[in-house]
């Protein structure tokens, strides 16, 4: 897997690229101004292979040289019928902005999820 780091003022975004057959494996764009991910994005056929953490890990260094102490992340479906990831967030170290039974009032809303960087 290749990982390939794009800089603008507005975004910063890493690609993972699959070299061997040029298919484009996963996508994370952040905006440094406001210290928040607004898309993480892994190919249904390269999840859970560890692609996504290493993207979120790789953004978060990239937002903390851009100077963000903190990095949010808006939580949400991508369709109807499956869960939003919160669980693969928290196991990278992200918390809850909001209480719990917000979340269950109003599941198809977007939650967000922040992160202290070190
Ligand atoms: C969520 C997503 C980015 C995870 O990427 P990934 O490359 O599959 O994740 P990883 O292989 O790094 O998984 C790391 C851990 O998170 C867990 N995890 C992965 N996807 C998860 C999901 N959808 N829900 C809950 N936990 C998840 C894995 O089980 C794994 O745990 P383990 O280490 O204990 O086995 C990917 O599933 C995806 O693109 N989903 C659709 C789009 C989406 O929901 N994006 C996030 C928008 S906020």
């Amino acid at each position: 897997m290749e990982y390939k780091h794009e800089s603008t003022n507005e975004f910063l975004r890493i690609y993972a690229n699959n070299i061997d057959n040029k298919d484009r494996a996963g996508f994370i764009r952040a905006s440094p101004s406001n210290c928040c991910i607004d898309i993480l994005d892994v190919e249904r056929n390269y999840r859970g292979l560890g692609i996504g953490t290493h993207l979120l890990r790789q953004m978060e260094r990239k937002m903390k040289e851009a100077g963000c102490n903190t990095v949010n992340v808006k939580v949400g479906r991508s369709d109807s019928f499956t869960d939003p990831p919160f669980s693969f967030y928290e196991k990278n170290g992200y918390k809850h902005s909001h209480p719990w039974w917000k979340r269950v009032v109003w599941p198809f809303l977007n939650w967000e999820m922040y992160k202290n960087l070190e």
